[in-house]
């Protein structure tokens, strides 16, 4: 799918910004979803070579890992940029629609990846006089909430010092950044419940023990999680979103199964919730002659922003001319905070002023958005590498 794109001409800002573009449609094109990015990997690794940018050997399937810094013993500061797409049919009539049918970059990561191709191409030609060493993480599968803890198995993280990730957010204006300290977007766990009862003939439910009707005051009775047994100043969510049980109208089943996920913000809120919800379930089902049997899956933690990257990454924004707001926590997850469990990060919600939110089929990005937030980011790497290099606070006075 690469077509040449001649990325080591970087002289000016509107060839840079029409560099992006093409990447960015390029990518937008042929969209491929969580660990099946392999066209993705070759075409940035395709424009990585094209710029002299060393791709590091890292194993992994998809996704790749690659570096730009001349001196050895310095400090290693990472920037990552998500890969995959998602099982959408893109519905967007754009030129540049995806030409896979039921799948899209419906959640703009081919903005991130040509974000931080442009910020590596500004970082090369500058390659000389940094301090340190960039470590660039194309990391597949965000969607799936599992690709960061792959990269970090495969070693991404091994010697970083901290890690700048970013996402677009489309009810941002263009030229505006969303920044925060402390948590910025949702942890993420999902949960499935078990109901078990007995059996009968619809006519006779004092023979059986009807499931549907314990499954009913389960899903009830978790409405009390966050109305009841959560502060009024934490706050959390949870969702039952599937519940299925029976097969016709004359007969009370055997089983029902409900599914949900639960959103929260803060670690110690995090760890209630499981035994809260078994408490819940398998009370009501014990007190209704039904068993009840939580699965807890467990995804990304929350997105939680280290103080003093942030206030570094709030200062180069302001250096680099953007207006900088404090955006509200996002109840949605992003499995970069595995890295944040391990270094210092910094995420960042850039605006890209879109028709619709993310995951929508018509999901659209204003590309104006593109070389700016490559410089942002390849600023970011710099003052970062500074700040750790000097190995004090002061650095930071060099935003
Ligand atoms: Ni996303």
């Amino acid at each position: 799918m690469s077509e040449r794109i001649e990325l080591d001409k970087t002289e000016s800002e509107d060839r840079l910004q029409q560099m992006l573009v093409d990447v960015r449609r390029q990518l937008h094109r042929h969209p491929e979803v969580a660990f099946e990015e392999y066209e993705t990997t070759r075409s940035i690794a395709g424009w990585l070579r094209e710029a002299d940018i060393r791709i590091a050997d890292y194993p992994l399937k998809t996704g790749l890992v690659a570096e730009i810094g001349r001196r050895a013993g310095g400090p290693i500061v990472a920037l990552r940029a998500d890969i995959d797409a998602l099982p959408i049919q893109e519905e967007t009539g754009l030129p540049f629609a995806s030409a896979v049918p039921g799948k899209m970059h419906a959640c703009g990561h081919d903005f991130h990846m040509a974000v931080i191709l442009g910020a590596a191409l500004l970082l090369r030609a500058r390659e000389e006089e940094l301090p340190g060493t960039v470590r660039l993480i194309f990391q597949p599968a965000e969607e799936k909430g599992t690709g960061a803890a792959y990269a970090i198995d495969a070693g991404a993280l091994e010697g970083v010092a901290g890690i700048f990730g970013l996402h677009n957010k489309p009810d941002l204006p263009v030229g505006t950044v969303g920044i925060r300290p402390g948590a910025l977007m949702a942890g993420v766990d999902g949960f499935r419940i078990d109901v078990t009862g007995v059996g009968t003939h619809a006519a006779v439910p004092h023979a059986g023990v009807d499931p549907i009707v314990v499954a009913a005051q389960i899903v009830t009775a978790l409405q009390t999680i966050v109305s009841r047994s959560i502060s009024p100043l934490d706050s959390a969510v949870v969702s039952v979103t599937k519940l299925q049980a029976g097969t016709t109208w004359n007969v009370i089943p055997e089983r029902a199964v409900l599914e949900g996920t639960v959103r929260t913000f803060d670690a110690a809120v995090r760890a209630e919730m499981p035994g809260r919800i078994e408490r819940i379930a398998e009370g009501i089902a014990g007190a209704l002659g039904a068993t009840a049997r939580l699965h807890w899956y467990p995804g990304p933690p929350s997105v939680r922003n280290d103080e003093r990257l942030t206030s570094l990454t709030i200062k180069a924004a302001e250096a680099e001319g953007w207006r900088v707001v404090t955006p509200d926590p996002s109840p949605a997850g992003e499995d970069f905070a595995f890295y944040q469990e391990r270094v210092p990060g910094s995420f960042v919600f850039v605006g890209t002023a879109g028709p619709r939110e993310w995951h929508h089929p018509a999901f659209d990005l204003d590309e104006r958005a593109l070389a700016p937030t490559a410089r942002l980011f390849a600023r970011l790497a710099e003052v970062a590498l500074a700040a750790w290099a000097g190995g004090g606070d002061s650095h930071s006075d060099r935003v």
